[in-house]
């Protein structure tokens, strides 16, 4: 059989933005070395093809309904996955059997399959069809080992955790500490930790595992990943940085935030958002828009419909508010992230600690007030602010006053320009173009 180019690659993303983000960038660099690419997706919250026409799109039913929202509880996000783990498995195979022996009738055989770690299911499939299946994690190396250890940290009788210990290290893990390890906080702990076991054993068995992270960066992690999975490991982050950002949004992101941000002073503006899952509460809404309004800087302002469950977008803000913040704010429904976190004009991001919101930050040098919420946040805002010293930490309990003086640390103390200075010498560690 005659090679066309170096084979194809299938590549399944899980349906939440922050994994469908890597996974297409994982799949623009791939494309560059000469592997053709196809994506296997479910109907829910599926990429958009127009975006990427060298690229073959291949849906799958997912037993979701078209208005299917995800909860940011948890709980409800572990069992939603088990449900796409169980309910996706079968179509999978179907599928992923007909594009293997396509690809060959084209004489373009299947390299690989790669897909998200937490389609655990996959793997049963990729040994069934011999098909080696590489695991894309798209947290950090740090909150992965975090993660992996769950089982450990469970039978050490650490649970459940009292008060007196929260402040502190985990012996098995330093660095964090226990009020850091978010996942401890799992209410239905019996099905957590399987849901963990079986996403630890089955990324064992894979074939080696990609993370958007780099060297440079976790560089002290690595040693213990290799133990934990002896099998091949590959760094190769930060995606993003391969190309000029690509769009992979599967909400439509508001342009006018950036001729906004063209008539703002440098390195004047806070950049706000909590990513595409965390909701907050209406009372702590409020007093996000306070703290803001009182810090007197200028401040770009993602309010994502569902950010405050039950309301619409802004209608729970105080009468005459929007008239006093005035030209001084610009608030969207989804932004340009990338490219506002780049522009000149945006001195500090306010942000989850999402791992992508989280890399994007620190490739541009922007330093960050971090209010982690869920799963891997919360340790990568205590990279953020206590290892790279490169952020202020915020308690999720939204207070008006705290949220003022972590404005002003950032945005007028010396401190802020320290981190400004740390996170430049980081940045040009981890760009490599
Ligand atoms: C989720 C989890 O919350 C996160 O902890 C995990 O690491 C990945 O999956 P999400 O909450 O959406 O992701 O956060 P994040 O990882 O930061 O990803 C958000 C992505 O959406 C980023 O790539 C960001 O650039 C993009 N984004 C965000 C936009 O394009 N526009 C916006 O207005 C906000």
């Amino acid at each position: 059989m005659k090679l066309k180019g170096r084979g194809s690659v299938i590549l399944f993303p899980l349906p939440f933005q922050g994994h469908i983000n890597p996974m297409l960038q994982l799949a623009n660099i791939l494309h560059e070395r000469g592997f053709s690419i196809s994506i296997l997706h479910t109907r829910f919250n599926s990429p958009n093809p127009l975006n990427y026409p060298l690229f073959r799109f291949y849906p799958i039913p997912d037993g979701l309904s078209e208005n299917h929202v995800i909860s940011s509880d948890p709980n409800r996000i572990v069992a939603f996955v088990k449900f796409l783990n169980s309910n996706c498995q079968t179509p999978f195979r179907v599928c992923l059997a007909k594009l293997i022996s396509t690809s060959l009738e084209d004489e373009d055989p299947t390299a690989c399959l790669v897909t998200d770690a937490l389609w655990y299911s996959t793997q049963a499939v990729a040994d069934d069809l011999k098909l080696p299946r590489i695991v894309l994690r798209t947290s950090n190396v740090s909150s992965f080992i975090v993660l992996s250890s769950m089982s450990l940290l469970f039978e050490k009788g650490y649970l459940p955790l009292q008060d007196s210990v929260v402040e502190m290290e985990v012996p098995e893990l330093p660095q964090f500490r226990f009020k850091d390890i978010a996942m401890l906080e799992a209410s239905d702990r019996e099905s957590f930790l399987q849901f963990i076991e079986i996403l630890v054993q089955e990324t064992k068995a894979s074939s080696g595992i990609i993370l958007n992270s780099c060297e440079d960066l976790e560089q002290e992690f690595l040693s213990k990943l290799s133990l934990l999975f002896p099998i091949p490991v590959f760094l190769i982050g930060p995606f993003h940085k391969y190309f000029p950002a690509s769009s992979s949004s599967l909400l439509p992101q508001d342009r006018t935030c950036i001729s906004w941000l063209d008539k703002q002073q440098p390195n004047s503006v806070i950049y706000v958002s909590f990513g595409s899952v965390a909701a907050i509460e209406e009372a702590d809404f409020l007093e996000v828009a306070w703290g803001l309004a009182n810090s007197m800087q200028p401040f770009l302002w993602v309010v994502r419909p569902g950010l405050v469950q039950g309301s619409e977008w802004l209608e729970i803000l105080p009468s005459g508010y929007l008239e006093m913040v005035g030209e001084r704010t610009h608030i969207v429904k989804w932004a340009p992230q990338q490219e506002v976190l780049a522009h000149p004009s945006t001195g500090a991001f306010w942000t989850h600690c999402g791992w992508n919101s989280t890399l994007e930050s620190l490739c541009e040098g922007v330093p960050m007030i971090c209010q982690p919420s869920f799963g891997d946040q919360k340790t990568d805002s205590r990279f953020v602010s206590h290892v790279w010293r490169v952020g202020v930490h915020l308690e999720f309990k939204i207070e008006r006053g705290e949220i003022e003086r972590a404005i002003r640390r950032l945005m007028v103390e010396p401190e802020g320009q320290e981190m400004r200075e740390r996170i430049k010498l980081i940045k040009d560690k981890i760009i490599f173009v």
